[in-house]
């Protein structure tokens, strides 16, 4: 083998089932791989499956077996990509790799799902010994080997060298629609289209986008979960019957990957007895984190994002499976309606308004909060070009993505989605049946906090009066904490002796 068959074009550091699919797709796309994993077994997976996917006759991975053999098999300066675990492996990996003589023109890509202020702290760490990027990485197994979202973040310069592999290992749109140009077979490519893969910002931007991706990802899949639950546990309709509706929901407003897979799941039978498997699933929730930190920024931020925070307590509630079987027998709930199939039909229409109507509230609340934190950090984010690489690749793909994008096309610093004229109409004309629904399934007795925070949101952003005037009282009251007057336009602080009868109000700035 020749010196120049051997230097790879890019390092690759984790040979998980995200890592192995990168590879490949990287490969497809024409870059070599020098490929290392703590787990041999790994190494030798991706080998073995590369020469089974391969159509040339050179081989486009090779394995490594220690940092050092890894660096030595680049082209400099070198170009690394880690999928390790988010947190302490993403050090131990850079450590390692300082230990193994790695050089500060070398570039390492952290694409996991990294917290985003690590990210911020680690190239700076760093950055004596290298150049550390970040892009996070959306779209699970199959989209990293056949497309996925990225959102890279840090130096432009890095961002330039980084830039063309990114480009072609990402999803592809087709502009016009906004739907994705399918690529599904090992050995093709699509050259076409417009990649989901767009600078986002300075180091931690990129992941900070993720997380919000992940965020709304959380409400999105709970609004279809509730929408499952009402259906199945308050009308009594079936998996099958339910992923037959969804099935239709899917060929129209509701079109998304989630719903795709979500009708694929309720389709799918056990093995075992042959019933539909999702009844047969622990109704435990998991979660990374990602929610989760979504969640803690807003508050953070003081930047409302009920949905997708109820989200996360959904799946906090569900893993609580042994107090809920206890409370189940001891609290009640609504006497069971008897409604007529038509009542059902009806009820059906009105819970379809209530999904689009809280998937919209979802991502205004999640595009919102990007707006606040872009402020705080001092990012300049393009929000119509966030909404374009997430038209497919990602989780949350979905042609909705479209209108979102061209709401900030018509205006780039939008406050707010609802303050869209389409997202306005779309949710004034059917904000009566999500409150039909939500009203449905209160008195089902089914919990729908996703559906129905939206729904307050909703209500709360459109409300010019709230009892804030009421709370603000209440604080002076037991704290003397001040408040301001709407029939004043001095700006000025005002507390009241409350227990006094001499005096009502001083100014006290
Ligand atoms: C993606 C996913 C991905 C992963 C989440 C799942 O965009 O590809 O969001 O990042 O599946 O980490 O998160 P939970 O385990 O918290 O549901």
């Amino acid at each position: 083998m020749t010196q120049d068959k051997i230097l790879c074009d890019i390092g690759f550091i984790g040979l998980g089932v995200m890592g192995k699919n990168l590879v490949l797709n990287l490969a497809d796309n024409g870059f070599n791989i020098a490929a290392f994993d703590l787990c041999d077994e790994k190494i030798k997976g991706v080998i073995e499956q590369d020469k089974t996917e391969n159509t040339t006759e050179i081989p486009r991975v090779y394995g490594c077996s220690s940092y050092t053999e890894l660096l030595s098999q680049l082209k400099t300066p070198h170009l690394i990509i880690l999928s390790v675990p988010a947190g302490a492996p993403v050090d131990q990996v850079c450590e390692n790799l300082i230990g193994a003589g790695i050089q500060p023109d070398d570039i390492v890509i952290d694409t996991g799902n990294s917290l985003w202020v690590d990210t911020v702290a680690r190239e700076k760490k760093y950055k004596t010994n290298f150049l550390l990027f970040s892009s996070a990485v959306s779209g699970g197994e199959v989209g990293a080997r056949f497309g996925p979202s990225l959102m890279p973040s840090g130096s432009p310069y890095a961002w330039a060298r980084i830039k063309p592999i990114w480009e072609a290992i990402a999803a592809k749109v087709d502009p016009n629609t906004g739907k994705p140009l399918e690529r599904t077979k090992p050995g093709e490519i699509i050259t076409t289209g417009e990649p989901c893969a767009a600078y986002i910002g300075p180091a931690g931007s990129g992941h900070y986008v993720k997380m919000v991706h992940n965020g709304i990802e959380y409400a999105d899949m709970q609004i279809i979960c509730e929408a499952y639950h009402i259906l199945n546990a308050g009308l009594g309709f079936s998996a099958d019957e339910i992923a037959d509706i969804f099935e239709q929901w899917n060929n129209g407003l509701l079109d998304s990957y989630l719903m795709d897979i979500t009708v694929e799941v309720l389709r799918h039978k056990s093995v075992d007895t042959g019933t539909s498997l999702v009844y047969l699933i622990l109704d435990k929730a998991g979660q990374k984190g990602t929610g989760l930190w979504t969640a803690v920024s807003s508050l953070e931020l003081g930047c409302p994002t009920p949905t997708i925070t109820q989200a996360v307590y959904a799946r906090s509630i569900s893993s609580f499976k042994e107090l809920r079987t206890q409370a189940s027998t001891l609290l009640t709930g609504p006497q069971p309606v008897a409604l007529t199939n038509q009542e059902k039909q009806v009820q059906i229409e009105q819970l379809h308004d209530a999904i689009y109507c809280a998937k919209m509230c979802a991502y205004a609340q999640g595009f919102q909060l990007m707006k606040l934190a872009a402020k705080e950090h001092g990012w300049t984010l393009d929000f119509a070009s966030i909404a374009k690489i997430w038209r497919a690749g990602c989780i949350i793909r979905a042609t909705f993505l479209q209108s979102i994008a061209h709401a900030y096309d018509r205006n780039s610093d939008l406050e707010n989605l609802l303050l869209d004229s389409f997202f306005a109409e779309e949710l004034s004309e059917r904000q009566l049946n999500w409150r039909k629904a939500v009203c449905n399934a209160t008195m089902l007795g089914i919990p729908h906090g996703a559906l129905s925070s939206a729904l307050s949101y909703y209500d709360s952003m459109r409300s010019e009066v709230l009892p804030a005037n009421l709370l603000q009282g209440q604080r002076d009251f037991f704290g003397a904490h001040t408040f301001e007057r709407v029939d004043k336009a001095d700006g000025k602080k005002y507390h009241v002796q409350w227990s006094s009868t001499e005096r009502e109000t001083i100014v006290i700035e």
